[in-house]
This record gives structure tokens, sequence and C-alpha cells, in this order.
């Protein structure tokens, strides 16, 4: 157990979450910090019976500090957090400014464990597009090596922070409306419409978010040699993403025996039955923790190919939970 667990960019949308989920889970610690910038510091929050007044974000904040959590933009979590690991602080990062640094753990706990307990500095939590989809690749890889996934993701507005929910709604009221709304989160309107780009341009006509869904992959499941080809698409959905997978593995893997490797694994929910309509979608899953798959079909050009539907809560598995039950696993080794 650590005595004392900060909480950095308390007061933005998986920030929040993640305080929910430390009182929900009855998180072990003997005191908590709130960090978040100067606009949020003196509001005061409660959390697990302590009122807790916000502290501001700086760099002499870490003294006393036992364990981190943070969830800010890129550039807050590259200024700030070597700060942190230099006082001593274990740190579980939320943003995407350091998981491909070599010194960095990338991790899911349900795959790569290991990789937390031993990481010397920064831990970071993959990117909410990656991690469902590699924590239903884990069950099929252990069988079959995967060799090969296409994927195309249908993404939520909440992906984009408060504002991208803010601008989900609001922009649909003025396009039934007739009226002009300025989006702030998106370069086009969200309403009624389906963008392909999320992220800029990063590599060979691939976005950032696309070429994470690559990097991230291979590091997590430690394979350098996994052919990943992602679209990603940001979609008039307010919660939780939704992804088509195709994956291509050494042998064959059948319908019954990826549907029972699947409801096997922790974390993952297999919801399928087509001729009843039951599959995953994002307005059931939305507030879960797990990861929920169903449409498990053989891949009809491919006999080792087989393809799958995957719903999961983006601020929650995606995020927040994914980062608290690290924070857990770092807690049940402390002693
Ligand atoms: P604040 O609310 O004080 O701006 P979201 O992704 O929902 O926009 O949330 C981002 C989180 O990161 C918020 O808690 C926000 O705090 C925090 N944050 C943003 N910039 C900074 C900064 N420079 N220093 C500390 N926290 C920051």
């Amino acid at each position: 157990m650590f005595d004392t667990v900060a909480v950095v960019g308390a007061t933005g949308a998986v920030g929040t979450i993640i305080l929910e989920l430390l009182e929900k889970r009855n998180f072990p610690a003997k005191k908590f910090r709130l960090l978040a910038s100067a606009r949020s510091a003196g509001k005061q929050i409660q959390l697990l019976g302590q009122t807790i007044t916000i502290e501001e974000l700086t760099h002499d904040c870490f003294q006393g500090i036992d364990l981190l959590i943070a969830s800010t933009p890129d550039e807050t979590a590259a200024e700030y957090l070597p700060s942190a690991v230099e006082a001593g602080v274990k740190v579980i990062d939320e943003s995407g400014y350091w998981r491909m640094d070599p010194d960095v753990a990338l991790v899911v706990p349900e795959i790569n464990p290991e990789a937390a307990l031993n990481a010397k500095g920064i831990i970071a939590s993959p990117n909410c597009s990656t991690t469902q989809m590699v924590l239903a690749m884990k069950p099929l890889y252990d069988a079959s090596k995967i060799t090969r996934v296409i994927v195309s993701t249908y993404q939520a507005t909440s992906g984009a922070g408060l504002q991208g929910n803010v601008d989900l709604t609001e922009g649909t009221k003025a396009a039934l409306n007739g009226t002009e709304y300025k989006y702030k989160a998106f370069v086009h309107p969200i309403a009624f419409n389906a963008i392909p780009q999320i992220g800029s341009h990063k590599y060979e006509g691939y976005t950032s978010e696309e070429m994470k869904m690559v990097y991230e992959t291979r590091k997590i499941l430690g394979d350098e040699s996994i052919l990943v080809c992602p679209t990603c698409v940001r979609i008039p959905v307010s919660n939780c993403h939704s992804e088509s997978i195709l994956v291509e593995t050494e042998r064959p893997i059948s319908v019954a025996e990826a549907k029972e490797l699947f409801a096997k694994t922790p974390g993952i929910t297999v919801v399928d039955d087509l001729s009843t309509s039951t599959y995953p979608m994002p307005s059931t899953c939305t507030g879960s923790d797990d990861v929920f798959i169903g449409r498990i079909r053989k891949d009809l050009s491919n006999p080792n190919g087989l393809a799958f539907w995957c719903v999961s809560d983006n601020l929650r598995k995606g995020a927040a939970t994914n980062a608290v039950q690290i924070a857990e696993l770092l807690s049940k080794h402390s002693d």
C-alpha cells in the first residue's frame, strides 16, 4: 500500500473517472492529493470521505507523494513528469507523450503486468483505441501468433476531451436548428458526419492516432513483426469506441475456439448472437470497465483470418480503468 497517492488532471474528463474508480474500488492509501492547472487550484473535491483542495501542478509539488496518476495534455506530461520521477515518485501517465520512449513501460495489466512491476521510471497507459484492440488480440495471439491486423475504428467524441462532447451536442443542436456553430475540437462538423482523421499526418498518409495503434500494439505484445493496418474515424457518438478488427493468425482459429478464448479472458465479455440482433454497441457498453466482443466470424477471403467487432468505454478501460488497474497492481506489490 502507498501512503500518499496523487491524481494530476483531477478535473478533466478522464481524471474525474479516475477519482470515481478510486472511490468505488476503495483504493488503499492514507492520503490523496489532487492537482490540476492554476485555473482549478483552490477548488475543493470530496474523495473517500476526505475534502481535498486542488493544488497547482508545479515542478516542486511532488515531495511526499508515493504514487501519481496523471491525465493531462501531452505537453503538461512532457514538462512535469520527469520532475516527479526525479523526486522518487512512481508515475502512471495517461498522456501520449511518453509511451514510445524506450525507458518507459507501456502497460495493459492483463497483458504485461511484469513491465509495470519492473519499471524504473514512468509507466504509460496506452492509447484508448489500442488498449481495447490488444486486449482482444491477446488470447488469440497466445493460441496462435497473430501476423497481421486490419482495423477500422469508430471513435467517440469524448476521446477528444470535454470539448469533444460539447462540440457534438452544440453542433447537433445547431445543425437541427439551421444555425452556425464553430467547432473547437474537430476540423469538420461532427454532427451527422464521419471524419476519417484523428490527429495529424504522421507517416505515409497515416495519422498520429493510426500510427499509435501500429507502434503501441507491437510494444505491448512484445512483437515487432506484427503488421497493423489501421483506419481511425471519428463518429457522432458521445462515448465508447467501436472497432471492426480482422486478424490473421499462423494457424486457423475457428469461431467456436475464438469465442471460448475470449470468454475465459478476464476483462473481456462476449456478446454475440446475430439471430437475436445481440452484439455490443456504444449505447450498451458505456460506463462499463470491460472490453465487449461480438460478430465473431471467419474471414471469407482467408482461412487464417478471423473478423470481429469490439466495443469499449474509451474513458474507462481505454483510459481511467487501465490506469487505476496499474495503480492497484503496484499497490499490491509495494509492501
Ligand atoms: P484544469 O481543469 O485546471 O485545466 P481534459 O482532457 O478533460 O481537457 O482534462 C485535462 C486535465 O489536465 C484537466 O484536469 C486540466 O486541469 C489538466 N491540465 C491541463 N493543463 C494543465 C497544466 N498546465 N498543468 C496542470 N494541469 C493541467
